[in-house]
């Protein structure tokens, strides 16, 4: 495989957290409750596209001028969150199995939904390994549409039947699959089991996708 498309969000870093933390924040405000199982629903999903589930799950219908408050309101709890992180926050076993992959000769390339992607990768300390980086900023179109990845690998220039694309999130292997691409599933495999290949958690990619290898 030429190149490797990581999702950030509960992938790269343990973000996926603190985004469930900021909503919950806002729905407590809006004055209900905001569990893990409706979180699910979330994950890998627009800013824009996740309030709307949100208001859903709360049974709350709002104006547009509202929504753009509720969203901006959550991203500024979310960016509070993340103002001090670091790469201890980096999941165990990500920086070793980029390392194998560029000394593989294999590119790697960053595909999120977050508008605050390349922001938290620099943070990271991890922006530098990245040949590409596509994040909310540069797509229009929402997870499980293919478009993060498809403009991943254009700008990596590598056919998409050459990618494999690293998810948490069930949105996302679908859009992978839309893709035409390869997809390794990280989590719970009755959610993601649709991806080529699923590990539990980070720790276990590298020996899953490099079996042959010590
Ligand atoms: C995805 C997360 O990576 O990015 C979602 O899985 C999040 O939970 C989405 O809502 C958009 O992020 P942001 O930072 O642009 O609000
Ligand atoms: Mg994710």
């Amino acid at each position: 495989m030429k190149a490797w498309i990581f999702d950030l969000d509960g992938v790269v870093v343990d973000t996926a957290k603190y985004h469930y933390l900021a909503w919950r924040k806002l729905a407590a405000e809006l004055g209900f409750e905001f569990g893990e199982e409706h979180n699910e629903r979330l994950k890998g999903v627009s800013r824009m596209r996740s309030l709307e589930i949100m208001l859903e799950v709360g049974n709350l219908t709002v104006s547009p001028e509202e929504k753009q408050e509720l969203a901006d309101r959550k991203n500024g709890y979310y960016l509070e969150m993340v103002s001090g992180i670091d790469s201890s926050e980096i999941l165990p076993g990500i920086p070793e199995f980029i390392q194998r992959i560029k000394a593989k000769g294999g590119k790697i390339a960053l595909g999120s939904a977050s508008k605050s992607g390349r922001m938290i990768l620099e943070k990271l300390g991890l922006a530098e390994q990245f040949d590409v980086i596509v994040d909310g900023n540069l797509v229009q179109k929402a997870k499980p549409d293919p478009q993060v990845f498809l403009e991943a690998a254009k700008l990596l220039k590598v056919p998409c039947e050459d990618c494999v694309v690293i998810e948490d999130a069930k949105a996302g292997v679908e859009a992978a699959l839309a893709g035409h691409m390869h997809c390794v599933g990280v989590g719970d495999v009755e959610m993601l089991g649709a991806a080529d290949l699923v590990v539990s958690d980070t720790t276990k990619l590298l020996k899953a996708v490099f079996p042959w290898e010590k």
